[in-house]
Formats: structure tokens, sequence, C-alpha cells
């Protein structure tokens, strides 16, 4: 009577963990959604006043050096120049190239339209498309080639001593909907950044330009909705978690026995995180929060300075980068550098995923039930088992009541 009673309370906690993450993705969707709504378009036409094909106008703003109107002639192009005499100095202002003595201003609202030409565009595009893109696809599919491999060798880590049929709790219901919250957004997000870097080249053949266009939009709207409920899913596992995954000496002992992951009946010490899963944890933390900055400052675009000050610090240890960006720029490195970080998590979280899931037997109960099984518990977190029972003992509360181990339903 008791378990099913326990089993039934268990079944609707679940239920209602369930419903309470996707009431904050939804909220979240709706929430931004709505606040997220697309800004009017810039006007961007020229004034009345503005004199079409040439520099000059009257009384109106002027886009380059001021040329005699007697010299204007039809179809003058910018700063007046005909044949091989080009105005060497406005095509550099129009390619953004600070120039001395040499003042113009641009007579439309969009201050940005003044560079006409943007050099680094072709560097930004080659290093997207080229490296960016190459380096990115080598890395994802060296890590599933390696998880392939070591499966092939090593098949499922299974329990040395079996199911001992008891289990303890490993992650309570809140620590349960912070990882799905982060994982399931961090899915989305995933996906639809791979398809933002990598759909166009095989997608419309495999399901049509019109499907894949209307993919696209859809995706890109999640990527930059969802992001919140990321962000939100981020804050909470950092604030549950990271006492448990201050290194320590016993992390080093793990490491050097490859955390017994690589031969069977070796259990090196651990509490509640080992070393793997701490790295898992500070790549998450800091890759994750690194994802967050750029991802903000493509959301708000030429709102944010970040990439200038961060190669500014950089400079102290001697990079000597260009600090004093243009706005342009500024959005150029944070894709790419967005780019190269998302790639870098979906890497490492790939091998997550896999040793959470099919990798490992009785791993993925803790994040699923959050009860998991004794016997696993004491091979792989042994010293949290014991530090569990010995609170539990000290404070004398009967089993069953949360850490305490229960007999298995
Ligand atoms: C379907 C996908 C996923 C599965 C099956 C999964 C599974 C798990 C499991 C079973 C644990 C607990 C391990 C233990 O008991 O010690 C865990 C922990 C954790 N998960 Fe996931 N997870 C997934 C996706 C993600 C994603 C996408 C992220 C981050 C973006 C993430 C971040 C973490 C972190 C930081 C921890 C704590 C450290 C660790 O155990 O490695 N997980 N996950």
């Amino acid at each position: 009577m008791a378990i099913a009673f326990e089993s039934r309370v268990r079944r609707r906690r679940a239920i209602a963990i369930v419903a309470l993450c996707f009431s904050v993705l939804a909220f979240a969707l709706t929430t931004v959604g709505f606040f997220g709504a697309p800004a009017e378009a810039q006007n961007v036409r020229p004034p009345a006043n503005a004199v079409e094909n040439g520099i000059a106008t009257e009384g109106g703003g002027v886009v380059g050096r001021e040329v005699p109107n007697e010299e204007l002639t039809d179809g003058a192009v910018p700063g007046g120049s005909r044949g091989i005499n080009s105005d060497a100095d406005l095509w550099r202002y129009v390619r953004g190239v600070e120039v001395p003595d040499f003042d113009a201003t641009v007579s439309i609202p969009n201050e940005q339209a003044a560079i006409l030409v943007q050099s680094q565009g072709d560097e930004w595009r080659s290093i997207r498309n080229g490296a960016l893109s190459t380096y990115g696809l080598y890395g994802l599919a060296g890590m599933l080639g390696a998880l392939v491999v070591f499966f092939v060798l090593r098949g499922r880590i299974k329990v040395d001593h079996g199911m001992s049929g008891q289990t303890i709790e490993r992650f309570n219901g809140l620590e349960r909907f912070g990882h799905w919250l982060l994982a399931v957004s961090f899915i989305i997000l995933a996906l639809s950044g791979l398809n933002i870097l990598y759909g166009r080249y095989f997608l419309p053949d495999l399901i049509g330009a019109e499907a894949f266009a209307s993919l696209s939009q859809a995706g890109k709207w999640a990527h930059n909705n969802v992001a919140w409920a990321f962000m939100l899913g981020l804050v909470m596992v950092f604030f549950m978690w990271v006492l448990h995954n201050i290194p320590s000496k016993i992390d080093l002992q793990w490491i050097a026995k490859g955390g017994g992951l690589f031969s069977k009946n070796v259990h090196p010490d651990s509490r509640k995180f080992n070393a793997g899963q701490k790295l898992i944890f500070w790549s998450t933390i800091l890759l994750g929060a690194s994802l967050s900055l750029s991802g903000i400052a493509l959301l708000f675009p030429f709102e944010t300075a970040m990439m200038g000050k961060t190669f500014g610090v950089l400079n102290v240890f001697g990079f000597g980068l260009q600090t004093n960006l243009t706005p342009l720029q500024e959005m150029q490195y944070q894709t790419i550098w967005h780019g190269i970080v998302g790639l870098a998590m979906i890497t490492v979280i790939i091998a997550h995923i896999y040793i959470g899931s099919l990798g490992m037997e009785g791993a993925f109960d803790a994040m699923g039930s959050g009860q998991v099984d004794l016997n696993w518990a004491k091979e792989h977190h042994n010293l949290w088992v014991d530090e569990v029972q010995a609170a539990e003992k000290s404070s004398a509360k009967p089993s069953g009541s949360g850490a305490a181990a229960t007999p298995a339903e």
C-alpha cells in the first residue's frame, strides 16, 4: 500500500515537473515573442532634396567631399570622379576607413549606411563559410566517431555488482527541472543553430527549397526566443550545483584511473560529481555564459561593444588586436565567436548525452525519476552515498523520506 501510494505521488510529481517545464518554456516563448516583435523597418530613403547620381545636395546632407555643381555631370559617381581620377579618400571613407582631414556626413537616418563597401565583410564570410564551418564539422564528426569506437570497444558500462533493488534520491524535482529546462532549450538552440550554419548545403535538396525556407524561418524564431529559457536553466544549474563542482584532490585520482570508464570493476572514489562531470559542468557554465553574452549582442545589434573591450583586455597579454572596431566589425566578430563557442559546446554535450543515456546503465534514472539504484550510486559516487547516509542517520529521519535508500518499485 505504502509503496503504491509513494509511486502514485512520484508519478504525479513527475507530471507536475514536466508541466512546469513546458509552462516556463511556453511563457518564455510568448513573452519574448511579444517583446521581440519585429522593429519597424528603418527608413533609409534619401531626403527629398538629395541629388541622385551625385554627392552634392542642395542644403541637405552631403556624402563625401563637396564638388562644385558646375563640375557635376549627369551620371556622376560619388566624389564627382570621372575615368581614372577617382577620389581615393572618399572611397576609403565608404569602406569605413578613418581618413584624416576628411569629413563627411550621411544625410539618411541610418549612419551605418555610410559604409558602402566593407572589406572585412569578405574576410568574415570566408572565415564563417570556411574555417569555422569546416573545423566545426571535424569536431562534431570526431566526437561522434570517438563515441562509436568507445561503444564498440567498451559496450554499455554496466553496474558491476548488479542492481540492488534499492534506490537513493540523486536529484530532487527542482534540480531535474533546471537540468531539463537547460537541456531541452539547448537542443532546440543547437539544432536551429546548426541549420543556420550547415542547413543550406543539403536540406533544400532533401526537403525542397520552400520547406527549407519555412523551417529556417521557424528555426530562427525559436533560436532567438528559446535562448532566454537556456539562460534561466544555466543560472539555475550554476547555483544548484556549483558547490559540488569545486575541484578537489580526489579528482586527480579519478583522472589517473580514467574514471574507471575503460575497465570493469574499477571504481575510483567520487563525491556527488566526479572529475569528468565537473569538466562537463564547468564547460556548460563557461561556454554557456559566453554563448549567452554573444547571443545577446546579436539579438540587439549595434548596441554592444564587447569584442573591442575583450580585445583590449587580451592586448594586456601582448595579443596586439584591433580595439577600435566599427559597429559592423563588432557584429562580425560576435557571430564568429558565437559559432565557435556553440560548436565547441555541442561537441562536449554530445559526449555528455551519450554517457547519461546509452553509455551507462542506470545513469538516466538520475535525471528521469531522480532515484538511482544504490549499487550504481556506490560504484560511481561512493563518498556521496556515505555523506547522504551519514546525514540521514544524524538527522534520524525515517528511510524513504528523500535521500535515504528505498526499495525500488
Ligand atoms: C537528452 C539529453 C540529456 C541527457 C539524457 C542528460 C542526462 C543527464 C544525467 C543522467 C545527468 C546526471 C548524471 C549523474 O547522475 O551524475 C546529467 C547531469 C548534467 N547535465 Fe545532462 N543530459 C542531457 C542534456 C544536457 C544538456 C543539453 C546540458 C547542457 C547544456 C546538460 C548539462 C548537464 C550538467 C551540467 C549536468 C551535471 C554534471 C554532470 O552530471 O555531468 N545536460 N545529465
